[in-house]
């Protein structure tokens, strides 16, 4: 991903600046100095907006505490569970890991529809409402999530942030159409969401696209400069076996503890409804967040992608252009496919990981 490779680079010039000025003081005859200022590796800068939901909990985890990111906000939007719901989630997951990450409720519906495009079936196996996890001892931000997008993006320091919605896109939408002038510095956006193969609420669905198809059809016609989708497609091929996530709980941290819960629910989910041979299940919304620190762990197509707003069979379906049959430049980096083995090592590495000690 260029943003990454940008990061690095930025890094190796630091490095080797460091390196100049030691290699200097050497020769004059004196010991190797300790530099003043060490070169530290810049942190990727990222919003997640999430339906909290036990995978965008591990997303949430991942992203506040890999070294290479610096989680700045979380957003919260209708989806797994309401909006109620998905905020109270976020707060338990930074109050349970020991991070002050500010949260922001936003959109508790969609953009368009009075409600998801067909009833909603109930709880879900998935997530429950609450997640297991105490009640959140912090509050959400006063200010709105759509609100604290358009703030955010309207400033030009905001372009070194990507944009992670790994929910439904309601808020992201909203966002663009307040103030469509955002995408100046709205640069890039990495999404989980949609489906090329598979669906997995409808036949021809995902449910973050189903849940407001209006909305993601906004986000997917805006014309971000930067736009990489997680579709089914790949995070179905990273699965999260039983095996890895007891190895997840062996690490004894607050984060791995938690993603052990929250995926063995997830493969018992899938087990008794996609009646999966494999004890295993996708962790979605954290493979979209790890492709930002390691984009070998998805490979990925261009290809035109727009949202189907009306079918009754496909309605929330995105449908990619793969052999150019229209005139559409492509807009998107597409994922079909994804490293399984790396991702398991990068959340077993990550979540291992514990909150530096306040004020350190
Ligand atoms: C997506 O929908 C939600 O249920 C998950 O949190 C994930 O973001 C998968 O279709
Ligand atoms: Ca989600």
């Amino acid at each position: 991903m260029d943003n990454a490779t940008g990061t690095r680079r930025g890094f190796l010039r630091a490095a080797g600046m460091a390196g100049i000025a030691g290699w200097a003081g050497l020769r004059a005859g004196g010991q190797a100095p300790v530099p003043a200022v060490r070169a530290a590796r810049p942190r990727q800068k990222i919003i997640l907006d999430v339906d909290t939901g036990t995978d965008d909990a591990v997303a949430l985890m991942f992203g506040a505490l890999h070294p290479d990111l610096e989680l700045v906000g979380a957003t919260t939007v209708n989806g797994n569970v309401g909006i109620e719901f998905t905020t109270e989630n976020t707060l338990r997951v930074f109050d349970h890991i020991g991070v002050k990450v500010p949260v922001y409720r936003g959109m508790g519906s969609p953009i368009v529809r009075s409600d998801f495009p067909t009833p909603r079936s109930g709880g879900s196996a998935f997530h429950g409402q609450h997640l297991d996890l105490p009640a959140a001892r912090s509050r959400a931000s006063d200010t709105d999530a759509v609100d604290f997008l358009i703030q955010t993006y309207s400033r030009p320091e905001a372009r070194e942030i990507i944009l992670v919605p790994v929910g439904p896109l309601s808020n992201v939408a909203m966002a663009l159409k307040r103030a469509p002038r955002i995408l100046e510095n709205l640069t890039e956006i990495v999404l989980m969401g949609g489906a090329h193969d598979m669906g997995n609420v409808t036949a021809s669905a995902e449910f973050n696209v189903w849940a407001d198809p209006e909305a993601a059809q906004v986000v997917f016609r805006s014309g971000v400069a930067k736009l990489t989708m997680v579709p089914l497609d790949a995070t179905h091929k990273a699965q999260v076996s039983r095996e890895d996530s007891a190895r997840l709980r062996a690490l004894g941290t607050p984060a791995g503890t938690a993603a052990a819960t929250f995926i063995d629910r997830r493969i018992q989910g899938y087990m008794e409804y996609d009646r999966q041979a494999r004890a295993a299940a996708p962790v979605h919304d954290a493979l979209a967040v790890a492709s930002i620190v390691n984009p070998a762990v998805i490979s990925t197509v261009e290809a035109n992608v727009d949202v189907e707003t009306e079918g009754p069979l496909t309605v929330g379906r995105t449908v990619l252009d793969r052999r150019t049959r229209s005139n559409a430049k492509p807009n998107a980096r597409v994922a079909l496919g994804a490293d399984e083995p790396l991702f398991v090592r990068m959340l077993l590495e990550t979540l291992g990981r514990t909150a530096p000690a306040a004020g350190a």
